[in-house]
């Protein structure tokens, strides 16, 4: 794994969008593995920036995102599709139908993970896969003790995930209380993985990947069985943990 640290959350987010505008550049037809949640968020601000500003085209890429609440309508501001619409597809020239994302109100939701683990398999390999880091060392959705060997699946979240992710919603209990997500083998199947670690309260999980042991008991652990990842991480994580920035 390698590590980038950075001065701040917005060089953290610019060093990210930068590593994906070269892949684009030398890619236009790249794969891209999207996160939601409040790390990236600016990472797609600059997204968006350098579309207005080198009209980089999105025409002929693929998107795949990793999770998206079950029981939300698509239109609901916490869906993970309004997410994406709204913080980057609205805003640059990408084309609908290769934008991909778990349909959390599919009638049959095992039918749905099987046919989004298709999808991955048809359209994919993923390029560049962005992934947060739960406080809990989930990625995606995968919860601690998902078995690594995990493809697309439906996931009762955790009480400290929901509470995590209760900021976005008006109370904990409007927190779904279950999701799709791409599984741990469908995330490492990835070519390249940026893992973005921002804010204090990552501190300790971040340490734990460092210096902890591969376990299913820490889904980022697994990372480290990854040959190509690279880790992005914020002066505020690493003030808060042993590593010295
Ligand atoms: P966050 O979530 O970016 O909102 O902190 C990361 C995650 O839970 O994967």
């Amino acid at each position: 794994m390698d590590i980038i640290t950075t001065t701040s959350y917005e060089a953290l987010s610019i060093t990210a969008a930068n590593y994906i505008i070269e892949k684009l550049n030398n890619n236009p037809s790249a794969v891209l593995g999207m996160a939601t949640g409040g790390t990236p968020t600016k990472m797609y601000e600059f997204l968006i920036k350098d579309r207005i500003q080198n009209n980089t085209s999105y025409q002929n890429v693929t998107t795949f995102n990793l999770d998206e609440y079950v029981n939300l309508a698509k239109n609901d501001a916490n869906s993970y599709f309004s997410y994406m619409n709204k913080h980057l597809f609205t805003h640059i020239d990408i084309t609908k139908q290769n934008v991909f994302i778990p349909d959390g109100l599919a009638e049959n939701l095992e039918d749905e993970c099987k046919r989004y683990e298709q999808l991955l398999q048809d359209k994919g390999p993923v390029d560049v896969q962005i992934l947060g880091l739960g406080e809990n060392g989930h990625i995606g959705f995968n919860e601690p003790g998902t078995p690594f060997t995990s493809r697309t699946h439906v996931v009762e979240l955790t009480e400290s995930t929901r509470q995590a992710n209760a900021r976005f919603f008006p109370s904990l209990e409007d927190v779904p209380t279950h999701a799709i997500t791409m599984g741990i083998a469908s995330i490492m199947n990835a070519k390249e993985i940026i893992l973005l670690v921002s804010g204090k309260n990552k501190a300790d999980a971040f340490e734990r990947l460092l210096h902890g042991k591969i376990s299913e008991d820490f889904p980022a652990s697994i990372l480290k069985n990854h040959p190509c990842v690279k880790i992005i991480a914020d002066r505020s994580v690493l003030e808060q943990s042993s590593i010295i920035a």
